[in-house]
């Protein structure tokens, strides 16, 4: 049965795909940065470019809840239950809240603690946001990797859902985010 979701905006699909691309760019270059550290990050240096991109997702953010907050997304397919309904989007909220918003923010803090810079995008430095302090390196460090570790799951557990819309339930709420798709409804 297909339902009646109408397509999300070019401009939101386009800050969606942008953003879900860095984030797992970054992801997994945060994650060879730690894993493979002798081999691959002997200088550091994807550790520099994992917090380049990554840092970068907090000015696409503020652009995206701008947008979203001023632009209505497509109604959800009525086969959906409000219970379902209300739950994708709490989903969605704690997507926003911690993979998109805490992780980096986490990254941000830890960086300023051990006192690091970061150049966003290799050209502008972030400026710290709490002083150096060597005494809170561990628990920052600990905030850091758990977001990192619980937003990974949240996302494949995203991707799964949407995947699962598409090819099980048939429904449009895949097609609704995809690049070229117009819903005629
Ligand atoms: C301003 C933003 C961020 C900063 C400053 C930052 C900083 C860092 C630093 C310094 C490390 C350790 C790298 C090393 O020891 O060589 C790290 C690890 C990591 N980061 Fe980030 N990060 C940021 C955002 C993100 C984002 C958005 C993600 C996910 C998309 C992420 C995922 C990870 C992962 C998976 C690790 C490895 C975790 C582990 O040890 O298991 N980070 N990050
Ligand atoms: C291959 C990867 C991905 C696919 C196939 C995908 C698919 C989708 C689809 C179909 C939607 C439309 C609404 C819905 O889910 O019900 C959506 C919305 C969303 N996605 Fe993704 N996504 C992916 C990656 C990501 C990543 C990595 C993030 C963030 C870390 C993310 C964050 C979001 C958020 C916050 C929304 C809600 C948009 C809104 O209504 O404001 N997505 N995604």
């Amino acid at each position: 049965m297909s339902s009646k979701t109408s397509a999300y905006t070019s401009t939101a699909k386009l800050l969606h795909w942008l953003m879900a691309s860095i984030w797992i760019a970054v992801w997994i270059v945060g994650a060879l940065a730690v894993y493979f550290r002798d081999t691959l990050n002997p200088t550091h240096g994807l550790t520099y470019w994992h917090k380049a991109f990554a840092s970068a997702l907090l000015i696409l953010l503020v652009l995206r809840v701008a947008w979203r907050v001023t632009h209505t997304p497509p109604a959800m397919p009525a086969q959906m239950t409000s219970r379902m309904k209300q739950a994708a989007h709490l989903g969605h909220l704690v997507l926003y809240a911690l993979a998109l918003a805490a992780l980096p923010i986490s990254g941000w803090i830890w960086s300023s603690v051990a006192d690091k810079p970061i150049m966003v995008l290799g050209m502008v430095q972030l400026p710290p946001l709490l002083a150096a302090n060597p005494d809170a390196y561990d628990l920052a460090k600990w905030v850091h990797v758990a977001c990192a570790w619980t937003s990974v799951a949240l996302v494949l557990g995203h991707i799964a859902m949407s995947l699962k819309h598409h090819l099980v339930d048939k429904d449009n709420v895949l097609l609704s985010m995809a690049p070229r798709f117009k819903s005629k409804y």
